[in-house]
């Protein structure tokens, strides 16, 4: 078959963990007989420098004529100070937009050789940990109106969440299917004790899960007790389903207590089968163009798409054992040295990964 993958590398290390990515596709190609396409667009702050904006149109039209896209990262201090609408956020959050991608799902996995590596006491993570963060991507208060004005002579800023019933089922019936597959506990993240969405949340999650997935149950956790859970008791939680700000700050999390946030893939899904795959850690420009960025999470990225775009389930398998092996036998990047490993640079774990494939 063939495949033609949309690439957008932005910023930082972006474009070096999306060349470790492409190198494992190509290879996992040739093996199993299918050809990829890639072709390159800008976004965030390297479309802002040539084009004026993060999110040209026409970057928006290939995506949406490409069968999938594959994201590095966006943003740097170079852009800190722009304005709102130049800043190479915004070319991220247009995307997923434009896309129609309302459903995030971020996989926390500890791998079994990198346990060291969690910050966590050793028996906390001992029996290994899978949180599954399905975070909404296309509404709450990333995408509610926002201004500034003055009073008093002081200056205000103001942000607003909004989410409205189908917004709230269409995230619960993902989180809902992913979950009969699995443990068929549900816990469902909120901030219902102060916040109004969050309580149309709860209440929309709890009908919804109830007449489509009675076999799912449902729990609920107020988002501050859920961050203290993630540290306190990381094996408690399976599905979690939540907003997009709350899933932005706790997907962070959880892939920290994992080990490294150089681990964690994300894929941004709408209706259809194209998606948006990428790492969930950012740009890193304090470490861009050195090779010693982990292309781990850009390549687990890849893999997603394979798998969740195009079906391709053997093949997904097939890149993730081959990552198992290379950790097994001791190669590190940087971020996950631990002692008795082998330190290497980031494009050489991407060649290591191919020579398993
Ligand atoms: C993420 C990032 C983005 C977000 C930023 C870069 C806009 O933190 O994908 O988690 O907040 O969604
Ligand atoms: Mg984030």
């Amino acid at each position: 078959m063939n495949y033609r993958i949309a690439v957008l590398p932005g910023d930082g290390i972006g474009p070096e963990i999306c060349d470790g990515a492409i190198k494992v596709l190509k290879k996992i190609g040739q093996k199993f007989g299918h050809e990829f396409e890639f072709e390159f667009l800008p976004i965030g702050g390297a479309a802002i420098d040539k084009y004026g904006t993060p999110l040209p149109d026409f970057t928006v039209e290939k995506c949406l004529a490409s069968d999938s896209v594959l994201l590095g990262a966006v943003g740097g201090y170079k852009w800190d100070n722009m304005p709102v609408d130049k800043r190479p956020e915004k070319g991220l959050l247009g995307i997923r937009k434009a896309m129609g991608l309302y459903s995030n799902i971020r996989p926390a996995k500890l791998w079994p050789s990198l346990a060291q590596a969690s910050p966590l006491k050793h028996e906390l993570v001992k029996d290994g940990i899978e949180i599954i963060i399905v975070r909404e991507l296309t509404g709450g208060i990333y995408f509610g109106e926002r201004g500034r004005g003055e009073e008093n002579g002081a200056a205000y800023a103001w942000d607003t969440e909004k989410y409205s019933v189908p917004e709230i089922e269409r995230i619960t019936r993902i989180a809902c299917e992913l979950a009969s597959k699995r443990s068929k506990k549900l816990i469902s993240v909120d901030k219902a004790n102060v916040l109004e969405t969050s309580r149309l949340w709860r209440k929309t999650v709890h009908e919804y899960a109830a007449k489509h997935f009675p076999e799912v149950e449902v729990t609920d956790m107020l988002v501050d007790n859920t961050a203290m859970q993630i540290v306190k008791n990381p094996t408690q939680f399976d599905v979690v389903v939540t907003s997009n700000m709350f899933g932005d700050i706790l997907s962070d999390e959880a892939a920290q207590v994992t080990g490294s946030i150089g681990m964690l893939a994300s894929s941004s899904l709408g209706d259809g089968t194209r998606g948006l795959y990428e790492p969930i850690h950012g740009s890193a420009p304090d470490i861009a163009g050195q090779d010693i960025a982990n292309p781990i999470a850009t390549i687990l990225a890849a893999a997603m798409m394979l798998r969740d775009s195009f079906s391709l389930t053997a093949e997904y398998n097939e890149i993730v054992s081959a990552i198992e092996r290379v950790l097994d036998k001791g190669w590190r990047t940087a971020d996950i040295y631990s002692e008795n490993c082998t330190k290497v640079s980031g494009s050489r774990m991407a060649q290591l990964i191919c020579d398993e494939i």
